[in-house]
């Protein structure tokens, strides 16, 4: 429930990157011991991970809230099931990570954000090549390797979650692997430091060619630190602009954040960077926008719920074009609801800004949508009702109380 039209002032904590700790601990089950994660977000997805190891078996022990220690080598079982499976995307990981370590997969379908097909075929490939076997077993992907082996993979499109996949079950496995053409993010960089600093062999992660040569064991005892949420903190950034406000996002890589800082600029939002820290604050009328999400460093297809939803009170006609996903515009409507002016055609939208969005009662249509809603309420007049916000709860630390500690006039209601 929020009241809206409060600036949103004061100072902000990032919380560690959800996609990379969702990488990092099915990662963890490459190592043969115990293994200290830290940074590791407080969010229900990454809850549902640490579950499914412990469902096959792993040893987690939680030393503070958001650091954990995780023991792979008392993993018994290579089946995933569909109840845990379904609740996230990241479960598809299982797949590398078992059949790196252990030759032998069998994976109940993955869930995650509704934005139409997302298909895992890249990640079948590559597993392929490899020399593993894959079937559709009752539903569930089921590989087996009695050779893994390196391989020349080629993705036929950017992925970052086949690139993470291949990643995985190449680190073990006989000779070198190179994944060409590979996703960039910022996330898979750090689950490469990781398996890395464990005794891997990979470089290249951070551009599109990653050479993995195979090793024979990673060792444990070592501990890792998640990167920022590059994410959330553009969550924040956005919310600042769009309230009028002035925040001090801490905790940031700015390298992670210039695509975004690029276009605030451009539609006359102030900013100020420091070293792990980003100012931003707007005290003039924002302008209008064109924005197409690309694979990083392009504009990250994560923010484009969010940058709509600031555009929608934006000066003149902005067209925001999505590049990554093919249905990724289905919470527009929920916008409509509360005054924007949005037309989608295809992987387009052309918002014309309005004066002001007025509070309505919506609905969070996924992660990034509900905490794009969250921000039209935030600006809009009157009050807000944001329905569904466990989608929100999987992806955002203390979003609640982050915000209500910016000023912003919003509280969760049990229904
Ligand atoms: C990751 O999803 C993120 N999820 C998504 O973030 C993010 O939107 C996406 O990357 C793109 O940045 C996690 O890290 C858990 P992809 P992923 O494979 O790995 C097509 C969030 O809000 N494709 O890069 O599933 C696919 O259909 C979430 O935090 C194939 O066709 O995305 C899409 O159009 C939502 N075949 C494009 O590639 C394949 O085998 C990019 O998908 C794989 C992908």
């Amino acid at each position: 429930m929020i009241n809206g039209q409060k600036k949103l002032e004061g100072e902000v904590e990032i919380s560690g990157s959800k996609n990379a700790a969702l990488a990092i601990v099915p990662a963890s089950i490459l190592v043969g011991g115990p293994c200290e994660i830290h940074c590791v977000p407080d969010i229900d997805d990454v809850k549902t991970m640490i579950e499914i190891l412990v469902q096959l078996g792993a040893t987690v022990e939680w030393l503070s809230k958001e650091n954990v220690m995780i023991d792979t080598s008392t993993i018994n079982s290579h089946t995933a099931t569909y109840e845990m499976t379904s609740r996230i995307r990241a479960s598809c990981y299982l797949l590398g990570a078992l059949l790196g370590s252990r030759k032998i997969a069998n994976v109940a379908p993955s869930g995650g954000c509704d934005f139409g097909v997302r298909p895992i075929d890249q990640h079948i490939k590559g597993f392929q090549l490899m020399g593993a076997t894959h079937k559709l077993e009752h539903g569930a992907d089921f590989l087996k390797a009695d050779d893994l082996h390196g391989a020349h993979i080629y993705l036929d499109m950017v992925s970052v979650g086949a690139t993470i996949n291949i990643m995985l079950a190449a680190v073990k496995a006989n000779g070198k692997t190179v994944i060409e053409n590979a996703a960039k993010e910022p996330h898979i960089v750090d689950v490469a430091n990781f398996l890395n600093s464990m005794g891997a062999n990979i470089k290249g992660a951070g551009t599109d060619v990653i050479k993995i040569k195979g090793v024979e064991t990673l060792h444990g005892g070592y501990k890792h630190t998640i990167i920022p949420d590059q994410i959330e903190a553009g969550t924040y950034m956005i919310a600042a602009a769009s309230t009028g406000g002035n925040v001090l996002v801490k905790n940031v890589i700015p390298t992670h954040m210039e695509s975004l800082v690029s276009k605030l600029i451009d539609i006359g939002v102030s900013i100020e960077e420091f070293e792990d820290s980003i100012r931003v604050w707007a005290d003039k009328p924002i302008r209008k926008a064109i924005v197409k999400t690309l694979p990083h460093p392009g504009f990250p297809t994560d923010l484009q719920p969010l940058m709509t939803a600031l555009l929608c009170c934006a000066e003149g006609l902005s067209t925001v074009n999505e590049g990554v996903w093919d249905s990724r515009f289905q919470y527009v409507d929920e916008l409509k609801r509360m005054g924007a002016k949005i037309e989608v055609n295809g992987r387009t939208a052309f918002i014309e800004g309005v004066k002001h969005l007025s509070g309505a009662p919506i609905r969070a249509h996924d992660l990034r949508a509900g905490a794009a809603m969250v921000i039209a309420g935030l600006t809009a007049e009157g009050t807000t009702e944001i329905y569904n916000v466990k989608d929100i709860d999987r992806g955002y630390q203390n979003f609640i109380e982050k915000l209500q500690a910016l000023g912003a006039d919003i509280r969760r209601v049990e229904i």
